[in-house]
This record gives C-alpha cells, sequence and structure tokens, in this order.
C-alpha cells in the first residue's frame, strides 16, 4: 500500500482522472486507487483469463471497489487493444519484464494517452550496460522474460519520453523471495496437490532454484545492480 501511494503520489493522481492500467494481475492496484478516489475512472487491460474471472467475480462484490461502477475491465492484448476514450494517466506495474519491444508498446500507449497525459512505468530492472535475461527463466518460468536494463527505457525518445526515473534498491524485493521461499516450503503439502501437470517434486526444485537465485541476486551488491526502476513518461513531442 505505501508503494501505491508512492505511485500515486510519482504520477500526480487527481480525482476524477481516467486512468488505465496495463497489465493490472489481480485488480489490486485499481482496487486501492479507486478506494481513495472518489471519482476516479480506471480501465484494467489484462490477457490472463484467469485473472479476469477472478475480477469479474470482484466486480459483484459489494466489499470490492471493483464493484463501483468507475471500473472496466478489457481482457485482451496489448497489441490489440483500442479505446473510445484517451486516458489522463497510464500506469503499468511488473508488466514490461514481458514486453519484448519497447518501441511498439511505447506507440500503443502513447496513442491511449491524452496530449498532456502521463504514463508511469514500474519494472524490475538492471544496472548493468546490457539487458538480462536466462535460459532458465525462458524455459521454467517466464517465458520471453527480461530485466531491461536502467538505461533501455530513457533511451527511447519516439512517441514517450522519459521526464524522471527513480532505481529502488533490490534488498526489499530480495526479502520478498526469501518470505516467498519460506511460503512456498512452509504449504508444501498444499503444492505437493497442485495438479500442474508435472512431478510434485520437480515443479518444488524449479521454484526453489528460481526463489534462492534471485533472493541472492536482489541482494548482491547491496541491492544496488538488481532493483525497481520507475520512469516517469509523457509524450514525445
Ligand atoms: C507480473 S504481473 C503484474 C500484475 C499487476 N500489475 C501487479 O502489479 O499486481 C504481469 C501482468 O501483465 C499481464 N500482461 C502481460 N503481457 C500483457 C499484454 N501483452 N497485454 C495485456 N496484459 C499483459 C499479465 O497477464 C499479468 O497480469
Amino acid at each position: 500500500m505505501h508503494m501505491i501511494d508512492d505511485l500515486i503520489e510519482k504520477l500526480d493522481i487527481q480525482d476524477g482522472d481516467n486512468l488505465l492500467d496495463f497489465g493490472c494481475g489481480w485488480g489490486c492496484v485499481p482496487n486501492y486507487i479507486l478506494s481513495k478516489f472518489p471519482k476516479v475512472r480506471f480501465t484494467g487491460l489484462n490477457l490472463s483469463h484467469e485473472q479476469c474471472e477472478y475480477m469479474r467475480q470482484k466486480m459483484q462484490d459489494p466489499e470490492s471497489y471493483l464493484s463501483s461502477g468507475r471500473f472496466t475491465l478489457i481482457e485482451g492484448d496489448l497489441n490489440n487493444a483500442q479505446f473510445e476514450e484517451k486516458f489522463d494517466k497510464i500506469l503499468s506495474v511488473g508488466v514490461f519484464c514481458h514486453v519484448g519491444n519497447l518501441t511498439n508498446a511505447f506507440r500503443k500507449l502513447a496513442s491511449f494517452l491524452k496530449p498532456e497525459g502521463k504514463f508511469f512505468l514500474h519494472i524490475i530492472t538492471v544496472r548493468t550496460p546490457n539487458n538480462i535475461s536466462s535460459v532458465y527463466t525462458h524455459k521454467y518460468i517466464f517465458p520471453h522474460g527480461r530485466y531491461w536494463s536502467f538505461d533501455a527505457v530513457p533511451s527511447h525518445n519516439k512517441d514517450l519520453k522519459t521526464i524522471e526515473r527513480w532505481y529502488l534498491n533490490g534488498m526489499n524485493y530480495s526479502k520478498t523471495f526469501a518470505t516467498w521461499l519460506k511460503n512456498f516450503d512452509d504449504s508444501y503439502s498444499d503444492v505437493k496437490e497442485l495438479d500442474y501437470g508435472i512431478d510434485p517434486a520437480r515443479f518444488r526444485r524449479i521454484w526453489r532454484f528460481y526463489l534462492i537465485w534471485l533472493a541472492s541476486n536482489f541482494a548482491s551488491c547491496d541491492g544496488e545492480i538488481n532493483g525497481n526502476g520507475q520512469f516517469l513518461m509523457v509524450h514525445a513531442r
């Protein structure tokens, strides 16, 4: 919630804004922002059918702000998305590790944004000259995933350009991975019963390796190499 409050401040969200969340996951960021601003309207774009089914249930649940009548859900891919109205602000949290072509994505997002609109991008990033991807992650965890270099986003100035950026030290994310590992181990009796079509012992090895590896990756160099990047972008003119 502190991170979302921070996002609200950096993106300068105002009550009455018309917002788009590209890759809205389970809807937790829209839900929180809708709870804070009674006149904000939100559109969530997400290609995951399972996550959209979950949000459609929440849109019927009076306890969820997704049921406020101010939330619109679009199940679909950014590459095919079209909207009738433009947005004051767009945000995207943890999605661009799955976006392979920044030029196309920025062109598309810029076309959804009002002339004075702003786009806030939050991603895992690396402070190395090159982007980083791994065969292991590609094969077992996130196909085609990559960590963009901290300089990759600001090096684009077509359609959208970066006007401000922040590097968030990776130590916190390392703790998150360590906690996920503990939860995973503590819940192994449940995990064993999940039917993902692979041998549970293999599933356990794959995920334990990934969680241990990432916990140490984000802690390397006291969190100054692997962390999160935040970028505030506007139309490039
Ligand atoms: C790591 S999750 C982040 C979810 C959410 N933003 C959050 O922070 O909780 C990435 C999300 O992006 C969505 N996504 C990835 N590529 C997409 C695309 N091309 N079009 C729409 N959604 C996409 C996934 O379905 C998933 O919900």
